[in-house]
């Protein structure tokens, strides 16, 4: 592992893949060696856009490169399990995009290889790194809002997708749930944990994808999480957080906020914003700059997005496809 600088390879050419690499460009202490596509031609139009040195068109060869030290995987959820797992099984730190996998078992798999390998292994769940949702997390560990009864939060887009997109395609792993739903469940996790019941409903396309879903989650305790995801309903993305003793309220684009309220019983509303230092609502820095700072210190996990909080996200969205009859094509 490289002392200085983090040396990256990036696995697939799409949209989120060309986002997250314009944010490692802009950290002095990354560096972009290496991209892998499934084609040679994906790859060397990617690496001679961002000015990155090596092209492969298969992603063995990125998995094998000696030089990376850690490979962001940014294919389609369905490809997570197949991308991640061959850059552990040859030795390489690994950062997979959310939802974590297509189902909790591709999910233990991965966790299980990388701890077999000794390797750092974590979901891009970049809401977890952003410093407004780790204030608003400790402002709820320290009883800012009394104990927890409600989560509430929705993440739905308008669409309209065609037929032919990756969020309609079974195949790829489509629908709102794993996609868009991957957020308000996380938000829920993070400040309850694993739910004891999951109960949902949703309306499906005609391919057999979730265009929305309603969620409801119990915890033992008594507290309960109304979520929703949606590519078909541009909802407004907010979340709120209410217990015994007041609420967060956090505005439209909840997952990466640039500020939130709080509301005590009794005390006038505070609003918590955005330090400029903490850059773009829409940065991938903060993920980018947690998984640089664990390597560094030989880490094999992030406590701020821990493995088993992955897989217990994953635990869940697999119990609400339970619920609303969704399977992949080919999943085991
Ligand atoms: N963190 C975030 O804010 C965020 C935002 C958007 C998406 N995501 C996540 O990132 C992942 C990719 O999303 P995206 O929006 O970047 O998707 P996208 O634009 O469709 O790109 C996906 C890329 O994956 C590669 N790929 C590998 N296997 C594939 C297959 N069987 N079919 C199609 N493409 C395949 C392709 O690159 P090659 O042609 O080079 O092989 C393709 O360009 C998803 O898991 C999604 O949930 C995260």
């Amino acid at each position: 592992m490289a002392a200085e600088r983090v040396r990256w390879g990036i696995l697939a050419t799409g949209g989120i893949a060309g986002s997250f690499t314009a944010d490692l460009l802009d950290l002095p202490d990354a560096e972009v060696v290496a991209v892998a596509s499934r084609t040679e031609t994906s790859a060397k139009a990617f690496a001679e856009r961002f000015g990155i040195g090596r092209a492969y068109g298969d992603w063995a060869s990125l998995a094998a490169d000696e030089d990376v030290d850690v490979v962001y995987v940014a294919t389609p959820h369905s490809a997570h399990r197949e991308a991640a797992g061959l850059c552990l099984e040859a030795g390489r730190a690994v950062l997979c995009e959310k939802a974590f996998a297509l189902n909790a078992r591709e999910a233990g798999e991965l966790v299980s290889l990388a701890r077999a390998q000794g390797l750092f292994l974590m979901e891009a769940m970049w809401m977890y790194c952003n410093p407004l949702i780790r204030r608003l997390k400790a402002l709820v560990d320290d009883g800012a809002i009394g104990e927890v009864r409600t989560v509430q939060a929705d993440f739905g887009l308008a669409g309209p997708f065609p037929p032919s997109h990756r969020l309609r395609d079974p195949a790829q792993g489509g629908g709102a749930l794993l996609d868009l739903g991957v957020y308000p469940v996380s938000f829920a996790h993070l400040l309850l944990g694993e739910p004891e019941r999951v109960a949902a409903s949703a309306e499906l396309s005609e391919e057999g994808v979730d265009l929305q879903t309603g969620m409801l989650l119990s915890w033992a305790g008594g507290a309960r999480a109304l979520l929703h995801c949606a590519i078909n309903a541009g909802t407004g993305v907010t979340a709120s957080v209410t217990g015994s003793a007041g609420r967060i309220d956090v505005p439209g684009g909840f997952f990466h906020p640039d500020r939130f309220v709080l509301h005590r019983d009794g005390r006038d509303p505070q609003e918590f914003a955005a330090a400029p230092e903490d850059g773009p609502r829409d940065s991938l820095r903060h993920e980018a700059l947690e998984v640089m700072g664990r390597l560094r210190a030989g880490d094999t996990e992030s406590p701020l997005v821990p493995l088993e909080g992955s897989l217990g996200v994953m635990r869940t969205l697999d119990s609400v496809r339970g619920e609303i009859g969704v399977r992949y094509p080919g999943e085991r």
